[in-house]
């Protein structure tokens, strides 16, 4: 596995590769590894012959009050976890080799970027697609692999894609957990033990409107997010920014809920923002 920090010395390697016929997978990443992120790297090992793990903690897409500054970087312990996996180059470029001094190029998709996450983070999406434009420029990789764990970042690469015509395959992987249900992030490190003991009732208030759906045929949408709200109100550490049943292309909000739509919630616990999602099917 060879870790390196210029873009020319990856279009090299990729080069190299490309010459023996491999397939390309690229894997974006922010670093802080974690289990939801190695399952990405497992799959993209096991559909891809040339794999390619970006480590870049972005400042584009943090706004300037969020936690750009002390977002947790452990790039040799994350170098030691891809090793084990089938990883042939870790990509871990400084700002300065990925963005020019006032740099001013940037990649939006202004309908899909405004709501939800959008919302509460403005900007934030136009730096995840600049980004990832250029990591896309640079790697040219067959196949990328994202998380469901942030399915609005996924829908609106996917978009992207499409629109900008970068001839890749977009692979979406299901949310890796933890026993408790509470949806692995970089960011849990950050809870205090009481509140990692909270964290777990937003998963479970998804569940219960995908119980709800189940086994009572509820469908108006009104009711399942109530009932939802409802239950986190037994948690007043948790603060609701969002809890919405949207339509997974346009992430529109839904009146009555079937398969193919999403329920998504971001919550604040103390400091920490949380999101998660879950698609019914
Ligand atoms: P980061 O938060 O490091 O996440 C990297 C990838 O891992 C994303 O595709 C994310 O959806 C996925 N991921 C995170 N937690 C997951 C979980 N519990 N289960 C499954 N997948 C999970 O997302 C970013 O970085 C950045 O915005 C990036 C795309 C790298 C652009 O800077």
């Amino acid at each position: 596995m060879k870790v390196l920090v210029t873009i020319q010395a990856v279009r090299e390697a990729v080069r190299e590769a490309r010459k023996q016929g491999r397939v390309v997978g690229l894997v974006p990443t922010m670093g802080a590894l974690h289990q939801g992120h190695l399952s990405l790297v497992q799959q993209a090992c096991r559909e891809c012959s040339f794999v390619i793990v970006s480590i870049f903690v972005n400042p584009t897409q943090f706004g300037p009050r969020e936690d750009f500054a002390v977002y947790p970087r452990s790039l040799s312990a994350d170098c030691e976890l891809l090793k084990r996996e089938q990883v042939d180059v870790v990509f871990a470029p400084s700002v300065e080799e990925m963005y020019v001094p006032k740099a001013d190029t940037w990649v939006e998709i202004p309908s899909l970027s405004r709501v939800w996450e959008g919302r509460f983070r403005p900007g934030h999406f136009r730096g995840v697609c600049t980004i990832v434009a250029k990591l896309f420029n640079i790697v040219q990789p067959d196949f990328a692999y994202f998380g469901w764990k942030d399915a609005q970042q996924l829908i609106i690469i996917r978009k992207m894609v499409e629109e900008l015509n970068y001839p890749i395959v977009i692979v979406g992987c299901p949310t890796v957990r933890e026993k408790s249900g509470l949806a692995c992030s970089s960011r849990n490190v950050f809870l205090s033990p009481k509140e990692r003991a909270i964290a777990p009732a937003i998963y479970q208030s998804l569940k219960i409107i995908q119980d709800m759906v189940k086994s009572k045929g509820i469908t108006q949408a009104k009711k399942l997010i109530l009932a939802a709200r409802k239950f986190l109100k037994n948690y007043p550490q948790i603060k609701i920014q969002y809890l919405a049943a949207i339509e997974l292309q346009t992430l529109r909000p839904v009146k009555k809920v079937g398969p193919g739509v999403l329920i998504v919630v971001a919550v604040k616990l103390g400091k920490v923002r949380l999101i998660d999602n879950l698609l019914l099917t």
